[in-house]
């Protein structure tokens, strides 16, 4: 028998998420499954919330099978699939209260479920508009509230963290977006509001504003629009490319983790520079 497997990797301890149970909406794919990645490679359980449970169980399974080939003497990650619509007030309350039961409590909640749409604001249809703003705000919100009870009802200093977008910021260029922008500057807004509600009760709020990233929404979203629009971004991004989704690991642990223990009612941009010019 050989000594006792110790990870060689060494950070500051406030970083680890052991023990603790992160909730992570529109985790099937893109930013959320990166977050979903980044809690469970830092020691968290994890529920996997999306449309789809199907989507949910790859997404889970894969990544288990990531984290578990970088630390292969660990024990597996404590992952579980949801499947729920988070504009579904009756989806949103009866998941979560599923989620409880499963873990027992949550500590983090992130809400990274979110669709995006190119369209003219003279031409934006109301229904679409609606569509928008159901998902990316009042999806957002269900979860928040939902947390925010939660959490004080049982006394946990948890970590709500809101996906907003440099949109939120800024008017990107040269896709109009007016719906998006609108509904990530409520976002932004919403995370700082429930941080002067519930930060006295020991519930930190954050927004995390990313810039272009390479996930399925911006490939989808590219091969609508033409591929010739990275060029257009690039130039309007100081360090010159868009990011992987990896990119956002570290800062998302940081806002879950006790290593942001002062962080609240703050948007995080981390978009490579974008929002300077
Ligand atoms: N990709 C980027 O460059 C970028 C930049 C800034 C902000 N964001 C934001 O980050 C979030 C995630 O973006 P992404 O690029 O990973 O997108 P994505 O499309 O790859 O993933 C979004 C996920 O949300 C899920 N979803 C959509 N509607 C839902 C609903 N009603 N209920 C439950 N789940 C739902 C989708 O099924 C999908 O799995 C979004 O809010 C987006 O606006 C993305």
């Amino acid at each position: 028998m050989g000594p006792a497997y110790t990870r060689t990797l060494r950070t500051l301890p406030q970083f680890s998420l052991e023990d603790k149970t992160c909730v992570v909406t529109g985790s099937a794919r893109g930013l959320g499954k990166e977050f979903l990645t980044a809690f469970a490679l830092s020691g968290a359980r994890g529920a996997c919330v999306d449309l789809s449970l199907q989507d949910c169980e790859a997404s889970i399974s894969s990544v288990a099978s990531h984290v578990q080939s970088a630390y292969p003497n660990d024990p597996a990650p404590q992952l579980r699939a949801y499947e729920c619509n988070a504009t579904i007030e009756s989806d949103v309350t009866s998941t979560w209260a599923r989620i409880v039961k499963d873990f027992g409590k949550v500590d983090v909640l992130v809400t990274a479920a979110g669709i995006v749409d190119n369209v003219e604001a003279e031409n934006y249809d109301y229904a679409r508009w609606r569509k928008m703003l159901d998902v990316n705000l009042d999806g957002t919100w269900l979860f928040a509230r939902e947390a925010g009870r939660h959490m004080l009802k049982h006394n946990i200093q948890g970590s709500i963290i809101l996906i907003a977008s440099m949109s939120a910021t800024i008017c990107v260029r040269p896709q109009k977006q007016a719906a998006y922008n609108a509904s990530k500057g409520a976002v932004q807004m919403l995370a700082k509001s429930l941080a002067t509600e519930w930060a006295p009760r020991g519930i930190r709020v954050n927004s995390l504003s990313p810039g272009y990233m390479m996930t399925d929404l911006i490939k989808g979203l590219l091969e609508h629009e033409g591929k010739g629009l990275v060029g257009a971004w690039e130039k309007d991004i100081p360090m010159g490319r868009m990011a992987e989704p990896h990119e956002l690991r570290g800062t998302i642990v940081w806002m879950a983790s006790d290593a942001s223990s002062y962080l609240n009612g703050s948007d995080v941009i981390v978009d490579g520079g974008y929002t300077c010019w």
